[in-house]
């Protein structure tokens, strides 16, 4: 992979830097209370992994998988769960970790979703938000970085199931 590292777009130190911020942030909104996070596969594990170590808070994690993109790098539009979370959600405060919001249609359908299981009240925390791509109006209570309209990988996000360990967000210039 050597000869085709992607063109770094946001270093690990920024990602780190904002992690540690996002992780700040909601353990001061949640004080006092119990959350759920909700990692959504595969794309999230490591902006998951990284971001509940730096939440000072009782927590619980759950998994759910979902995947529109397949190998192409524009969604299907057909979001499919093949992977779903295991705990009751009603009652909970719940908080669905994303990697990327591009069109926005798997967290809308995740929202729907989870809302069906009467959560005490449902977040959304996405590392990276493209609002040029967004095809409908949901909005995002935690963000790490908004970016420009272009086709990212690393950090857990795969260009044809490549890419996800790159430890940085990175384009891929020639091979997209
Ligand atoms: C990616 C990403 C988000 C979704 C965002 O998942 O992890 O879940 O696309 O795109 P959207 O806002 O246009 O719906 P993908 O379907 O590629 O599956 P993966 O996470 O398993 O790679």
């Amino acid at each position: 992979m050597n000869s085709k590292l992607p063109r770094v777009m946001i270093p690990e130190t920024k990602i780190k830097q904002r992690i540690a911020e996002l992780g700040s942030e909601i353990s001061a909104d949640y004080k006092g209370k119990d959350v759920i996070a909700i990692c959504v596969l595969k794309g999230s594990y490591m902006f998951f992994a990284d971001l509940i170590r730096k939440v000072d808070l009782p927590i619980h994690c759950e998994f759910i998988s979902v995947s529109s993109y397949g190998n192409k790098t524009t969604s299907s539009g057909e979001v499919k769960i093949t992977l779903d979370t295991t705990e009751p959600l009603s009652g909970k405060h719940v908080i669905i970790v994303e990697d990327i919001v591009d069109s926005g249609l798997t967290v809308q359908y995740l929202l729907n979703h989870f809302k069906a299981r009467k959560p005490a009240s449902l977040k959304i925390c996405s590392l990276l938000f493209k609002p040029d791509a967004l095809k409908n109006d949901v909005s995002l209570d935690y963000i790490g970085f908004k970016i420009a309209n272009e086709f990212v990988v690393g950090y857990g996000l795969d260009y044809m199931g490549r890419y996800r360990q790159v430890p940085y967000i990175g384009v891929l210039d020639n091979e997209v």
